[in-house]
């Protein structure tokens, strides 16, 4: 815990940070169980760019498949839900950023699986204040590619194994960030906290 907190610390200070291990290697084992067997069940679908009506599948934007997290869904599931509700509120308690709540999705990356420099802000919806990405890869290898560019300063890339049980956490307005092509299957939680829309 107080490795987060130093991490957190470095999060409010740089606008991105690692935490490696977040999830206990257990659970992070259970929700991929329960994330593969979602799949299997054919509930992911092709994601797009933009949003809601604008969307639309951009192959050469982005190529994987989502699946939207709620509650109810399964143990595992909602084990992983109460903990990012638990750090909402310790980003709240700390940093008195005003979360209101999150949204996460699964993400699956099939091989040849990546998507372009981009920030998560949508240029018409600024609630999105800081996003989490939750990696559920085991024995990730450096072969495999499909590591997470932060661009953090304009010549500053910084490169991020997408290993199981890996939260990072950054500014959804100002970092960009890549998904570089992966060589095997990639999974990943993608996480979203924010502030309630101006009325
Ligand atoms: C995203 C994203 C990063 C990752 O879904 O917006 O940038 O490493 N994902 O999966
Ligand atoms: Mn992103």
């Amino acid at each position: 815990m107080k490795e987060t907190h130093s991490k957190l610390n470095e999060f409010a200070s740089r606008g991105w940070t690692v935490i490696e291990n977040w999830l206990p290697t257990d659970e992070a084992t259970e929700f991929f169980r329960f994330a593969h067997g979602r799949r299997e069940s054919g509930a992911f679908k092709r994601a797009g760019v933009g949003r809601a009506a604008a969307t639309k599948i951009e192959n050469e934007i982005r190529r994987d498949e989502i699946s939207w997290l709620e509650r109810g869904s399964s143990p595992e599931s909602d084990r992983l839900l109460d903990r990012l509700e638990a750090l909402r509120e310790t980003l709240n308690r700390e940093f008195f950023l005003g979360l209101r709540e999150f949204e996460a999705h699964i993400a699956f990356y099939p091989p040849g699986g990546f998507y372009e420099r981009h920030v998560d802000r949508f240029r018409d919806d600024d609630s999105r204040v800081v996003s989490g990405v939750l990696y559920l890869n085991q024995h990730w290898q450096e072969t495999d590619g499909g590591k997470l560019a932060i661009f953090a300063a304009p010549e500053v890339k910084f490169e991020v194994e997408p290993r199981l049980g890996t939260l990072v956490l950054f500014e959804s307005s100002k970092t960009e960030h890549a998904v570089q092509e992966a060589f095997r299957e990639r999974w990943s939680v993608a996480i979203w906290f924010r502030r309630q829309k101006p009325a």
